[in-house]
């Protein structure tokens, strides 16, 4: 476990996509920095290996299922007596997969999750949030670029910026701030549930740093718009990607 400074002292966060790549480094940083955290997936038996490390306590939840998101929600304010940080870690990818190749049913399954799951995850959460709270949405160099094979993808990913813009508006005048952190080639690809082989390999030449993204790379961001030493940063998209969309 990564060292603390003690700056999440006292806060109550919910971490849904908790058992993913980036979910889970998330989840460990959040603890590290003395935060209470309930994480949430849909995988089960991947937040089962998440919660093992102690002090965090899960959820499951089913982003793309609104009725999923509010029960999982309320056992999670339950838990904790209260919410100060939501963060959105879930995401499916159909990476790959041409327009010729792309469904109706492909491009709305991508929606449900990656943009509407994260309206969902407000609709739940927000009556619960008061001053100093914050939300973090887990976004990606995506929003930047054309994907061509991975259309719906980078459509979701540049609308949750937009959507990260808008509703930072909406309530700032409740004191809550709302940013993303978009990771950029990580070491990680999507998994989608099952895929775990590493398509990257041999790509670390694209990134200016040179090397390949890992989940505590991400997760001491999501820390730091999450504590209140980011009081002042709000409606940002902050990307984390070794200096490839600089390129
Ligand atoms: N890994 C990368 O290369 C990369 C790059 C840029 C951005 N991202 C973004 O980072 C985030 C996390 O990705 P990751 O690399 O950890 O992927 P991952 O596949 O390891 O984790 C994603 C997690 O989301 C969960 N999930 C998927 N659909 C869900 C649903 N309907 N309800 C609840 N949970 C659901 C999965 O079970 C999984 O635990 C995603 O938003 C992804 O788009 C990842």
């Amino acid at each position: 476990m990564s060292a603390g400074t003690g700056r999440l002292e006292g806060k109550r966060a919910l971490v849904v996509g908790g058992a993913g790549s980036i979910g889970a480094a998330i989840v460990t940083k959040l603890v590290a920095e003395g935060a209470m955290v309930v994480a949430a997936d849909r995988n089960a038996s991947a937040l089962a290996g998440v919660t093992a490390e102690g002090s965090v306590s899960s959820a499951v939840i089913d982003i793309a299922d609104a009725q999923s998101v509010a029960d999982g929600v309320a056992e999670a304010v339950s838990a904790m007596g209260g919410l100060d940080i939501v963060v959105n870690a879930t995401g499916i990818s159909h990476q790959g997969r041409t327009i010729d190749e792309e469904t109706i049913e492909g491009w709305n399954e991508v929606l449900a999750v990656n943009l509407t799951g994260s309206f969902v995850l407000v609709k739940a959460t927000l009556e619960h949030l008061g001053e100093g709270s914050s939300y973090v949405f887990v976004s990606s160099t995506g929003a930047e670029r054309g994907l061509p094979l991975n259309l719906a993808y980078g459509a979701t990913k540049a609308g949750l910026a937009n959507f990260t813009k808008g509703l930072s508006n909406a309530v700032a005048a409740r004191g809550i701030r709302v940013n993303t952190v978009g990771p950029g080639l990580m070491a990680y690809p999507v998994r989608n549930d099952q895929d775990s082989t590493d398509r990257r390999v041999g790509r670390t030449e694209v990134v200016p740093l040179g090397r390949l993204g890992e989940g505590s790379d991400i997760a001491n961001v999501v820390a730091f718009l999450a504590s209140d030493e980011a009081g002042w940063v709000t409606g940002q998209n902050v990307y984390v990607d070794g200096g490839s969309l600089a390129r």
